[in-house]
């Protein structure tokens, strides 16, 4: 039966570390190269991701540690050398399972809550009366990121992961994906303490989870609050902003409890590109903000002040495009008048992962898109200026 492993003893050593140092905000100049992964960098442009996936449902390969691996390992392999941190192969929707729902994924659809909640009373019987069993409902993941940080031996680091309590109480109200996402904001503007306990009931339970994922094994840890964008500024700030803050503020006080070192920690907020909001994202206790594609690099620096390092952001469907205009784009996101290295060469501070704005998205050419883009974002960042 699975237990944690050693962190000091059991694993190889890391050969790659400039993921961890561009987190800790080392300029991207001082390093190497500035590190680069991509959002579902294991997923359904791969054909050898849907060749395992043909043979096997999506929770099945999320509850089957060597699948997970496999399938985290597929890009590393592929783009060996070009890649400079892999991320485990899950879900955030674990989370609701663990917590005692029922989620399907249901091909060309997507989640699916068979029971979403439904009212008030409801949310307190089924998730505020109950308690959750994090190691037992989970381990399958903290084995599944055991056994990838062996098998990674020390190529790259390994990064663990979660949703945003925001992102996952509107899966959990609505059912699945939604285009206006209206029942659980009418739920907010209802009955906004109930909501309240709901999300702190969530942020809970991913806080143990994420440190249960340090672990095991996780290098990084990144939030994914891909539904940030739903709200008003108010509602941003009264039932997203103070959950996202309690994951990093409860993942540190258990892991210093355990006398285990803490770990960098992203917060990717889809959608928040208001300076205030970015200023507020990057005084949470987080080490790096992660950007969608919405605003210029000089734009996220100067909303952050050199506080976090910064992630992101070129938009993903510039890798279905050809390689001309992925050359352009890439030049443009690095070289460009607000690119990340000029900002970096006028002196304006903090470290840089590079990334897409969010998800690759299946369809993509594993050679010409997403092989590609790797290739370019290398080859500009080996150059000393724009020329
Ligand atoms: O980044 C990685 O490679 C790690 C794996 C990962 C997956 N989902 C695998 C996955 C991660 C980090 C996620 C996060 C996730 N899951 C988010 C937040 C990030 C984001 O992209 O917005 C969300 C909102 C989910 C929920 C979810 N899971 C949705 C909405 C879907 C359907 C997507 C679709 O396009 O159909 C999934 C399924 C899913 N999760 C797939 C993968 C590779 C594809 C499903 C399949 O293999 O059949």
């Amino acid at each position: 039966d699975y237990q944690f492993p050693n962190l000091t003893n059991d694993f190889p050593p890391l050969r790659n570390d400039l993921l961890l140092r561009s987190a800790r905000n080392e300029q991207p100049f001082d390093l190497d190269h500035p590190p680069i992964w991509v959002m579902r960098q294991a997923g359904r442009y791969l054909p050898e991701f849907l060749a395992v996936r043909k043979d096997h449902s999506f929770f099945t390969v999320c509850r089957t540690p060597a699948l997970a691996c496999e399938l985290t390992m597929q890009p590393i392999r592929r783009y060996s050398g070009l890649l400079d941190a892999s991320i485990i192969f899950s879900d955030i929707l674990v989370v609701p399972q663990a917590m005692g729902m029922e989620v399907q994924m249901l091909g060309g659809v997507g989640p699916h809550f068979p029971k979403p909640l439904k009212s008030v009373q409801d949310a307190q019987e089924r998730i505020l009366n109950r308690e959750t069993n994090v190691f037992e409902e989970l381990k399958y993941v903290f084995a599944a990121i055991t056994l990838t940080r062996k098998t990674l031996n020390g190529e790259v680091p390994l990064i663990g992961f979660c949703a945003g309590p925001w992102t996952l109480f509107g899966y959990m109200v609505e059912g699945g994906g939604s285009k206006t996402w209206e029942k659980v904001k009418k739920w907010t503007y209802n009955d906004p303490e109930s909501a309240k306990a709901v999300l702190r009931k969530i942020a809970e339970v991913s806080a143990e989870y994420l440190v249960g994922q340090v672990q095991a094994g996780a290098q990084l840890l990144q939030v994914f609050d891909t539904n940030a964008d739903v709200l008003t500024p108010t509602g941003f700030n009264t039932f997203i902003l103070p959950y996202l803050a309690l994951l990093p503020e409860l993942v540190k006080a258990k892991l210093t409890a355990l006398s285990i070192p803490i770990p960098p920690m992203t917060v990717f907020a889809k959608g928040t590109n208001a300076p205030s909001q970015l200023a507020s994202l990057s005084s949470i206790g987080y080490s790096t903000v992660g950007l969608d594609w919405g605003i210029t690099p000089r734009a996220a620096r100067e909303a952050t002040g050199g506080r976090v390092a910064l992630q992101g952001n070129l938009d993903p469907p510039v890798l279905h495009t050809s390689r001309e205009s992925i050359k352009r784009e890439v030049r443009e996101l690095v070289w460009g008048k607000d690119g990340f290295l000029t900002c970096a060469k006028e002196g304006l501070k903090g470290g840089w992962i590079v990334n897409l704005g969010h998800g690759i998205t299946p369809g993509v050419d594993p050679v010409n898109g997403m092989g590609y883009f790797l290739q370019r974002v290398r080859a500009e960042c080996a150059k000393k200026s724009a020329d």
